[in-house]
């Protein structure tokens, strides 16, 4: 058996080898025309390519009509313009650019035509602003709730990253612009980040951290990879050769360009043998003396790196140059910056990103045009967040609060009474989480104010949560609680007025325990975007009835979650070890048996829904074969809605240990009331398999499987059983 499955991988192994190599086969017209303009070049000219000149630009070789190349971040809009030698903003006034909500809100949004839609309008921006490469999708496994830059990546699940990640890189570089995913690989947290060094089995890695690099090269063709800062394994990812050169180049037959991460750069010679293309962000003034300028240069002359291994970076810069129509073809996207549709999708994905995760009393949605007052408190109903966060930071057109959306829409009918509640006691320091220090203190006279503005109105609704001086790059959150006083606060508007809404801002995990049981109604907004408000808003007059499903574990504490659990965050003396292994997230709680505060996957509606008839085409399988798996979706309430029907698949009985559960499918279905719908989910047996270490590939064990349905991790609704020989 296990001989077959090591032809069978070799098979799959090789003809993901002739995919990757047919767009880029030596006989292409593309790439005669390539190999004829590296012919061409000096080995200055060639080295010029290969590092940048400025913050986020590359040199070309106008003589041979090479343009010089404009990269830009970042994964949920255009940044604005950066001066070219220092950080600061160069202060254009045509550079305001749509702002979507971030990686988790996409993601919680389960929804992949979203995620295509957001591709079009950054690639339409971009072209706008003249940029070629786009620096995202951020895919890292959500490993840590403290991780700051959780907000920014998509989830605990790679299957879900994958869902969202493909349809956004696919639709981005349709409009030539190359997208960078990123950061290559197990950037999970950001303590240490320019230092730390993982260690992570060869299972976990390919079963949990790959997957999401993985489809978006093969199954997306992303143009390029953006190495991380952290060492994997004893050698940094920028010039880590097995990372680089055995799984990227030769396995996934990555043909695009590997870039560093900003200042990720460590060293010419192996860098340059292990399959980096290009040095991005050294800390340097000059930029002749990076890594890839001038040592490399000596390194060429000196016959340490050959030839041939420098016309390979070129070879590959200059492909993405060509399939993002960079060298004179006239058909080129122009793009659009701002328009109304831009905007339109900017709202669609902050709207459909909102989880409903308590509605006790079924206080929402709520009817304003039958209520005389609300009360609007919490430091979040003002705050602008869509410039925070570092790198992905944008200047939006505009950003709508949701006090002003609350205000614009329902202002003449409701009186709205604004309570502050509680104040951002929290300052930012690059580098530094210490500005998150001493920030616990109960401000009783704002919670005074807050809970009178509550006893005098029908409703109150609480904005809190975080901000970016806690899910921000650069640093990470010291615990999972709410800063400011907040549950204090929540606790106090409550006791006065039971009718109280919160919404959380947020864009990774918070401990609720604090306030589950007095806090009615929840609903986790996430950081909106430019459109933040209006989505709120619309989601709590029920204008919108919430779809979103979570993205990752909301733990009761912090000690539930398994690297927490397990001691490994952020590790020791610069080491981690991910000793959870491939039990991340949901996998980790499901097969201990742990329940956290709400699932992964889990997410209320204002309609309920039914999933029912849960059946596979077959009852037995060979190993190549594809499981149809159908079941139906009913619309059991009296609304419009959405449900994420989810497909968990275990293996009860196997040699390794297998998750209780691992998602294979999903799909977000829209049902008129009373409307059902069958679907039809397609899981290939193939992956089924898990890593076996020892094999050094793929392995499915014959036996039972179960399928199981159901609308979050923790709430399976059928199961069937198939078996696979
Ligand atoms: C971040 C990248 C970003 C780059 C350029 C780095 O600090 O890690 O995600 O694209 O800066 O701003």
């Amino acid at each position: 058996m296990i001989k077959s499955l090591l032809v069978l991988s070799l098979c799959l192994l090789a003809s993901g080898v002739l995919v990757a190599q047919k767009a880029t086969s030596p006989g292409s017209g593309q790439e005669k025309k390539i190999r004829s303009m590296v012919s061409k070049m000096t080995i200055e000219e060639k080295v010029g390519l290969l590092h940048a000149n400025s913050k986020f630009y590359v040199s070309g070789v106008p003589r041979l009509g090479i343009p010089e190349w404009a990269l830009s971040d970042g994964p949920h809009g255009v940044r604005a313009e950066i001066n070219r030698h220092n950080w600061f903003y160069a202060g254009w006034t045509n550079d305001s650019s749509t702002c979507f909500p971030p990686g988790t809100a996409l993601a919680a949004s389960w929804n992949p035509a979203l995620a295509r839609e957001r591709g079009i309008v950054l690639g339409e921006e971009a072209r706008f602003r003249k940029k070629d490469v786009l620096l995202g999708p951020g895919i890292n496994i959500i490993r840590s709730p403290l991780c700051g830059r959780n907000f920014e990546y998509l989830s605990e699940d790679p299957f879900l990253i994958s869902a969202m990640a493909v349809p956004y890189i696919k639709a981005l570089q349709s409009k030539d612009v190359a997208a960078s995913v990123k950061h290559y690989l197990a950037n999970n947290q950001e303590e240490n980040r320019f230092k730390v060094d993982v260690s992570v089995s060869e299972r976990a890695l390919r079963e949990i951290y790959l997957p999401g690099f993985k489809a978006a090269i093969t199954d997306a063709g992303a143009l390029t990879v953006m190495a991380a800062y952290n060492k994997f394994r004893g050698e940094w990812c920028s010039e880590n050769e097995y990372l680089d050169r055995q799984i990227l180049r030769q396995e996934l037959g990555f043909t695009g360009v590997l870039m560093t991460d900003w200042d990720a750069a460590h060293s010419t010679i192996k860098a340059a043998l292990a399959g980096l293309d290009l040095e991005m962000g050294t800390d340097k003034a000059d930029y002749n003396e990076w890594y890839f300028a001038n040592p490399l240069i000596r390194a060429i002359k000196e016959g340490k790196v050959p030839l041939a291994v420098l016309d390979e970076k070129v070879t590959n810069v200059l492909r993405v140059m060509m399939k993002t129509k960079m060298l004179g073809d006239k058909t080129r996207e122009q793009g659009s910056m701002n328009t109304a549709e831009h905007q339109l999708a900017a709202y669609h994905s902050a709207a459909e990103a909102v989880v409903l995760l308590q509605n006790e009393n079924k206080l929402l949605p709520i009817d304003f045009t039958k209520l005389k007052s609300i009360a609007v408190i919490g430091d979040n109903a003002t705050r602008k967040h869509t410039s925070g966060g570092l790198s992905s930071e944008i200047k939006p057109l505009y950003e709508i609060t949701p006090l002003e959306a609350l205000t614009k829409k329902f202002g003449k009918e409701v009186k709205i009474n604004f309570a502050r509640g509680y104040e951002k006691q929290s300052t930012f320091k690059e580098g530094s989480n210490a500005g998150q220090s001493n920030t616990k203190a109960v401000d009783w006279k704002l919670i005074e104010e807050a809970v009178e503005a509550a006893k005098n109105s029908d409703v109150a609704l609480i904005f809190g949560g975080l901000n970016h001086d806690f899910d921000t790059e650069s640093f990470d959150r010291q615990d999972m609680k709410f800063p400011y006083g907040q549950e204090t606060l929540i606790r106090e508007v409550v006791k006065a007025n039971p009718k109280t809404v919160v919404v959380i801002i947020a864009g990774s995990p918070l401990e609720l325990a604090g306030i589950v049981s007095s806090a009615p109604s929840i609903v986790w907004a996430w950081y909106g975007g430019m459109e933040a408000g209006n989505a709120v808003a619309d989601v709590l007059s029920g204008k919108v009835n919430p779809s979103g499903k979570l993205p990752f574990t909301l733990p009761v504490s912090l000690e539930q979650s398994p690297a927490h659990a397990l001691g490994n965050f952020p590790g020791r003396n610069l080491k981690v070890n991910y000793e959870e292994d491939i039990l991340v997230g949901y996998r980790w709680f499901e097969t201990k048996k742990i329940v956290p505060q709400f699932p992964f996957g889990y997410g209320l509606s204002y309609t309920t829904f039914e999933l029912s008839a849960l059946h596979a085409d077959k009852l037995l399988y060979s190993k190549d074969e594809v499981i149809h798996v159908n079941f139906t979706v009913r619309n059991s309430g009296n609304r419009f809605g959405a449900e994420v029907s989810q497909l968990y698949v275990s293996q009860p009985v196997c040699s390794v240990l297998r998750p209780a559960k691992e998602l294979k499918g999903f799909e977000k279905v829209f049902l008129n009331p009373g409307e059902s719908k069958t679907v039809e989910l397609i899981v290939k047996v193939s992956d089924l398999a898990y890593y076996d270490e020892a094999q050094k590939g793929w392995t499915i064990e014959p036996g039972d499987f179960l399928l199981h349905l159901g609308n979050s991790s923790g709430n399976i609704v059928q199961t069937v059983k198939i078996v696979v020989n």
